[in-house]
């Protein structure tokens, strides 16, 4: 049994799509546990770009098996988009790809209404990726969610209908805005179940026998840590828990199918959306690092917020997913720069700050403690070896180390599967 956790250690877009992908190869299962379509993931092989958002990254693999667990909401238009363009780039998925009976699904209105949501907020929006995400976990939370599994029931045209009736409400009377098209939505997702119908199973169950079978079992995260409902910067987060305990309830497992967990880690930060991010680069420095990154939204196509490596935030995430080793990723982009920066504490006044603070008041006072370290010049897209790189990049990787006090187990230099040094083997 060999159970491998995901996990992004910043605002996501940490590469994870990547490393997923590039793990994926020793995995008999992929899986996803929360989030939905809001994810990009992106992998390379042999210089094609996949954009993966629903799909667990498995699924460029012949013999992988790929899990959305029962804590991810699924977008049924989204979901068979994904499908027929993994199709059109000759990717084979079918009877490789299941979905919980238990997972929500997102409907029309849960668009609809982050959009209005979001528009109410005004200057105070969040900037969510407006696929409906928050207001599908709400219904979840709230009870009035329909689930993969009711869309395989006579009744379901009519369940949806009395919650269609009820949204309708909320968008005209609340929002002043048109109403939905009932009898539209309702055939439209009649027919979405019976298409669903093959693809829906008892994840739980299966996930329980891979590993009893001693199948190797990779855990895809999607966002990032700091985007946890509980743990990130709230109130500007998704609606999920993209932590490793996250993967509990989203799969229906207990915690022994785990034993290992990889933070990945930009070798600097980028968040999208609103929220405190105090290492941020609101300048040159920030522009050359979303240029020389290509930092704009795989889903939204914003350009990313771009700072330095914030060692305040990689040390909490580790904490609160219990990670056990990093994948350093992007270190790349680092290349050029005469001096660079890494965040190792806060100062809030005369305080030093070692742990993320909860609350965005004191994170707005906080200034970032930089340690400086020169830089490289060589390019290091074709080191293959830790021993090939430049002194100065080792020198980089040893203090994120020492800041964070997790090994750096997995360094990448460029979006390709080959371009992955790995210092200590991971799900051997
Ligand atoms: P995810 O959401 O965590 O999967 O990350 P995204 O796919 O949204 O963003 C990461 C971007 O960085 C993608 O465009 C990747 O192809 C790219 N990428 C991943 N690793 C590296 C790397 O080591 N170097 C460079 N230059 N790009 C990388
Ligand atoms: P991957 O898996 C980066 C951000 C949005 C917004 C906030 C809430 O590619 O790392 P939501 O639509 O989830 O309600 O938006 O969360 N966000 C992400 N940022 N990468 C992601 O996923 C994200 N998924 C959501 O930008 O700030
Ligand atoms: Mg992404």
């Amino acid at each position: 049994m060999s159970g491998l956790v995901i996990v992004g250690t910043q605002w996501g877009d940490e590469g994870k799509g990547k490393m997923i992908d590039y793990l994926s190869k020793k995995a008999d299962v992929v899986v996803r546990g929360q989030g939905g379509n809001n994810a990009g993931h992106t992998v390379v092989v042999s210089g094609k770009k996949y954009a993966l958002h629903l799909i667990p990254s498995g699924i460029l693999y012949e013999n992988t098996v790929n899990i959305i667990g029962n804590g991810v909401v699924v977008d049924p238009q989204g979901f068979f988009e994904e499908i027929e363009t993994l199709n059109k780039e000759g990717v084979k998925t079918e009877g490789k790809i299941f979905i919980s009976e238990r997972a929500h699904i997102v409907f029309p209105y849960h668009k609809v209404l982050d959009e209005l949501s979001e528009q109410a907020r005004g200057k105070d929006d969040i900037g969510t990726t407006k696929k409906g995400i928050g207001p599908c976990y709400m219904d979840k939370i709230e009870r009035s969610g329909l689930r993969a599994c009711d869309m395989l029931e006579d009744n379901f045209g009519e369940k949806l209908g009395n919650i269609i009736d009820i949204k309708n409400q909320i968008i005209t009377k609340f929002y002043g805005a048109e109403p939905l098209d009932k009898e539209k939505i309702i055939n439209d997702y009649t027919e979405y179940g019976r298409r669903m119908a093959p693809y829906i199973k008892d994840t739980s169950v299966m996930i329980d026998e891979a590993s009893k079978e001693g199948k190797k079992i990779l855990f895809e995260g999607a966002q990032g840590s700091l985007l946890d409902v509980d743990l990130g910067t709230y109130p500007y987060v998704t609606s999920s828990h993209p932590i490793s305990g996250g993967f509990m309830v989203g799969c229906g497992i207990g915690p022994q199918v785990i034993n290992e967990v990889i933070g990945i880690t930009k070798a600097y930060t980028t968040r999208v959306g609103k929220g405190p991010f105090v290492t941020e680069q609101d300048n040159e420095t920030g522009d050359r690092i979303r240029i020389a990154g290509h930092e704009f939204g795989t889903t939204t196509g914003r350009p990313r917020r771009c700072g330095w490596f914030d060692g305040v935030v990689v040390k909490y995430a580790s904490r609160i997913s219990g990670v056990t080793g990093l994948s350093l990723m992007l270190l790349d982009v680092m290349t050029g720069f005469d001096t660079l920066k890494l965040c190792k504490a806060y100062k809030c006044g005369d305080e030093i700050i070692e742990h993320f603070p909860a609350s965005l008041e004191k994170l707005a006072k906080c200034e970032p403690v930089y340690i400086e370290l020169p830089g490289w010049k060589e390019d290091i897209t074709r080191c293959t070896s830790y021993e090939e790189l430049p002194k100065e990049a080792k020198d980089y990787v040893a203090a994120i180390e020492e800041i964070t006090g997790v090994p750096v187990k997995i360094i990448s230099t460029g979006p390709d599967r080959a371009q992955t040094i790995i210092r200590e083997k991971v799900f051997e």
